[in-house]
């Protein structure tokens, strides 16, 4: 049957099929194609969509940012600071006005509950650019690139190593099991994702024939790992208070090349980013500072070595949020 995704809202892997996710990556694809071949595709010109930001971002901001230019569209960036929203009007209120203005909404905040309930009262397609819960462009990105290093989906073996209870856990396990791959969860219990979203995860992969696994214990979990991914240690939102237990719980499970010794040879290293791999950042050197470390979930050898591709999935943001704003608005 064929996919179409027209006025439909962005919100998390678990409302997509694996067909309709296949379908984006290929349309991501073919975008990603024409860009590097100077080939115009203004498809949306004239549209115009709105970009709200209750919490900070580079890569997801900026790839909105330059796929709305490449299908012609203009866009305004709204934060909470600068604008009504959430003070002074309900997100309720919020999503009716800018129906009335924009041909879509994108939301990068706080609890998933927020963009489900903006997605509710919005007329227009709204697409999720990360919650506490789930980060849905980013599995896109992700998946493009495991396929273009690893020539396959299917089968492949992901270990993410660290919080696994936070938006990129959650949703690297349900991308995983939508499409086939065998996801491993490697953290202390107390971090692993929970047991009910672990449930729905399973019954996913039982159809896709990939595999959902929790593990404690870090040589185990990567021991046929093709693809090793890790996350900061703590997420926006979270308090400054936690880094210290945080720190204390997580450093045995740093990526770092003792732990990629034990993969596949030809393993590659994935990170959503931002990343504290060395002290060249503010955080990163306040926290080297109060607890002695230099590096933290990564590596900076990890990190800069031939293995890491983390710079090809950042830019694979760029070409997948395109996919899903052009499949979402494109009338057939
Ligand atoms: N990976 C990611 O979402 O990056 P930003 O926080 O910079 O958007
Ligand atoms: N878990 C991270 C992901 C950043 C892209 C956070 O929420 O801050």
């Amino acid at each position: 049957m064929k996919v179409d995704l027209y006025n439909r809202d962005f919100l998390k892997l678990l409302d997509y099929t694996s067909e309709e996710i296949r379908y984006l990556l290929d349309l991501a694809k073919d975008f990603k194609k024409k860009k590097k071949q100077g080939i115009a595709h203004r498809y949306l010109e004239g549209k115009n969509v709105a970009l709200l930001f209750e919490k900070t971002s580079t890569r997801t901001r900026c790839s909105f940012e330059v796929a709305s230019y490449d299908l012609g569209m203009n866009v305004s960036f709204i934060d909470s600071k600068s604008s009504q929203m959430g003070a002074k009007e309900s997100i309720k209120d919020t999503a009716r006005v800018l129906s009335r203005l924009y041909d879509g909404i994108e939301y990068r905040g706080f609890s998933q509950e927020i963009v489900e309930t903006l997605a509710l009262y919005s007329s227009v397609p709204v697409w999720n650019g990360l919650t506490d819960e789930f980060h849905p462009t980013q599995m896109l990105a992700d998946l493009l690139t495991i396929e273009e290093k690893l020539s396959r989906l299917d089968g492949v073996s992901l270990t993410y190593m660290g919080d696994a209870r936070n938006n990129m856990g959650n949703s690297l396990m349900i991308a995983s099991a939508k499409m086939g791959l065998n996801f491993t969860a490697c953290a202390p219990s107390s971090l692993f994702p929970s047991p009910a979203l672990v449930e729905e995860a399973k019954k996913i992969a039982a159809k896709s024939g990939g595999s959902v696994t929790l593990e404690e214990d870090p040589a185990e979990a990567v021991k046929n790992a093709d693809v090793i991914y890790t996350d900061i240690w703590v997420s926006m939102g979270e308090s400054d208070d936690v880094w210290e237990n945080r720190i204390k719980l997580l450093y045995p499970y740093q990526v770092n090349s003792s732990l990629f010794a034990k993969a596949k040879d030809d393993a590659i290293f994935m990170h959503c980013l931002p990343s504290f791999h060395n002290r060249e950042t503010r955080i990163g050197n306040d926290i080297a500072s109060r607890f002695g470390i230099n590096e933290m979930e990564v590596t900076d050898e990890i990190f800069e070595s031939e293995r890491s591709v983390v710079f090809d999935e950042a830019e694979n943001r760029m070409h997948t949020i395109k996919a899903v704003m052009y499949a979402t608005m494109k009338k057939n």
